[in-house]
């Protein structure tokens, strides 16, 4: 039996995608969940296909990550349930391609309030019971682009927050290793979800996306490794193809190149 068995997690951005994923690998596990999305029908049927094949508790709460009455809400509701929160994935994510100059203005904010402040502020609330029981997991999903240098044209504002996600999470780590408490950051490749789904250059070629397989696989490791450690970043990145080529079609040279 695995020592997961009857825990409790909070999954952002749980009603599709990598998000949904995690979710069923979780529950795989016994894990009881809470979902987290905004759009309420597909955020209730993923809940519902969860409680029909798995013998864990779902709890769906509909939570916009920008909005910090949402995110109390979530909490609260999740500790409501389940008495405390043991396990925080911060996975909700948005993602905007362009060339920098053309990119809309109000792009910015929304990029920001849920790929950055969605993040810390839901970690910031769950943080103070997490030292309080001296345990917890908190595992952020980040991304593949923060191991670019320079980071991969048209997708800087995403990749910039992302790294300054990863910057957090790793301060985040050292800061919390003497409470007890686990952070983790998982960088994915390019995934085959509804986010790149909107990159048309690499939709053409799904040979070159990774499935969710080897993210769920490295969030049940996270979780699993022994009590006295934790990894601190897990890179699962696409092997067929270098990792920017297929996102970001160049039109000259890469400077670095
Ligand atoms: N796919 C990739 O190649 C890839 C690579 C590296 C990193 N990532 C990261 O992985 C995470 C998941 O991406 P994905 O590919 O699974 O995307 P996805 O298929 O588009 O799913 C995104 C999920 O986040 C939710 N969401 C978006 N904005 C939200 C908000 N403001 N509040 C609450 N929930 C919100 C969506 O539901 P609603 O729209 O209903 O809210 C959905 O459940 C993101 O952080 C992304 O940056 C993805």
């Amino acid at each position: 039996m695995s020592d997961l068995k009857g825990k409790s997690a909070i999954i952002t951005g749980s009603s599709r995608g990598i998000g949904k994923a995690i979710a069923i690998a979780l529950a795989r596990e016994g894990i009881n969940l809470t979902l987290a999305a905004r759009s309420e029908g597909p955020l209730n049927q993923t809940a519902d296909e969860i409680r029909k094949t798995h013998k864990v508790e779902v709890l769906a709460v509909r939570t916009d990550v920008t909005k910090l009455a949402d995110l109390e809400n979530l909490y609260n509701k999740t500790k409501k349930k389940y008495g405390k929160l043991d396990i925080l994935i911060n996975n909700a994510g948005v993602s905007s391609q362009s060339p920098f100059e053309k990119q809309p203005i109000e792009d910015f904010e929304r990029l920001a309030h849920t790929n950055y402040l969605g993040y810390v502020r839901l970690i910031r609330l769950v943080i103070n019971d997490m030292i309080a029981n001296k345990s917890g997991a908190i595992i952020n999903m980040v991304s593949g682009s923060t191991l670019c240098d320079p980071l991969p044209r048209n997708f800087i504002v995403y990749s910039s927050l992302k790294v300054g996600l990863r910057a957090f999470c790793k301060g985040l780590f050292w800061e919390m290793r003497d409470h007890g408490i686990k952070v983790t950051s998982i960088l994915p490749g390019v995934t085959d979800t509804d986010l790149t789904g909107k990159l048309k250059e690499i939709t053409g070629d799904t040979s070159r996306l990774m499935t969710t397989k080897a993210i769920e696989d490295a969030i049940i490791f996270a979780l699993n490794v022994p009590a006295n450690v934790c990894p601190l970043e897990i890179s699962v990145i696409n092997q067929q193809t270098p990792w920017t080529k297929p996102v970001i079609p160049f039109k000259q040279a890469h400077p670095d190149k």
